[in-house]
């Protein structure tokens, strides 16, 4: 009886589904299935999204969500390896992608010694670094040396002091026809996906369709093979952000958190808690 309803159930597909996604996985989605991503950088956010996503980002934004620095140019790399193995360990399913944070790719030497020490550390399966043009040597280095890279491109925040500097980019020819070229060669250099941050739709849509792998937009509009956003950021977990145009708010989180702990502070005010069951007796 045990034996006949094991032949009913698709073991394999079973195993599959539990199964981390590989890069492989992820790239086979391309023209197929949307791909959603997400970012985390603590273990109970990785929990959540881990259920539901193709791909967890570790992304360098942490800097600014999490510790409150004005850009992401001060997140280090002892932060990102302690970051990335919380949410690594606290995953099973998603692709995992950590970010290199600001100055430690700088040539391919250092840049090889670090991606292996964020990949060794924090286990997760891929850097991500960002590109204008002047480190695609950097890249083909790690990808010859068999660390998988994602490409980030468009706007490259690690280059900004002053976020509120930030604009979309691709309005000119000129910087359509640099950006396009960019796209081609970090695909050349075996970039495994690219992000396009920030890119006009039209400008988009020309890479998405001619690059072979996906691309993963923000703020670069439907025409993107999969969408990421930074999960503070459509949670609103701060009541103070400013939101950018290609954020959607999905929860107003802050204002939650911020109605909860007023009533816990009436409540202990009030002596109203801790009751008799929150007590050890
Ligand atoms: O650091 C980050 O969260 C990112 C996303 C904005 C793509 O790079």
């Amino acid at each position: 009886m045990a034996k006949e309803l094991l032949k009913t159930i698709n073991v394999s597909k079973i195993i599959k589904s539990m199964q981390r996604r590989s890069v492989k996985s992820i790239q086979s989605q391309k023209n197929k299935k949307k791909i959603t991503c997400l970012t985390a950088s603590t273990s109970s956010i990785a929990k959540i999204i881990d259920q539901y996503v193709d791909i967890i980002l570790v992304g360098d934004s942490l800097g600014t969500v999490i510790y409150g620095m004005q850009n992401t140019q001060s997140v280090t790399l002892e932060m990102m390896k302690v970051h990335g193995r919380a949410v690594f360990q606290s995953s099973k399913k998603a692709f995992t992608i950590i970010d290199m944070p600001y100055g430690t790719y700088k040539n391919k030497q250092q840049a090889l010694i670090n991606a292996r020490k964020l990949l060794n550390y924090s286990k997760c399966q891929s850097v991500k670094l960002e590109s204008d043009g002047s480190n695609v040597h950097i890249i083909r280095h790690l990808t010859n040396n068999k660390i998988k890279v994602v490409s980030h491109i468009g706007v490259t925040p690690q280059k900004y002091k002053d976020f509120n500097k930030i604009r979309s980019v691709g309005k000119n020819i000129d910087e359509k026809e640099k950006i396009f070229k960019l796209a081609k060669k970090l695909e050349k250099a075996n970039s495994a996906l690219i992000v396009l941050e920030c890119i006009k739709a039209s400008l988009a849509k020309k890479i998405t369709t001619d690059l072979s792998i996906p691309t993963i937009g923000i703020g670069s509009s439907i025409n993107c093979d999969g969408q990421v956003l930074v999960i503070n950021d459509m949670l609103n977990t701060d009541i103070t952000f400013k939101k950018p145009r290609f954020v959607k708010s999905y929860t107003k989180l802050g204002s939650i958190i911020e109605k909860s702990v007023k009533k816990y502070c009436v409540d202990v005010i009030n002596k109203k808690f801790p009751l008799k069951k929150h007590t050890y007796l």
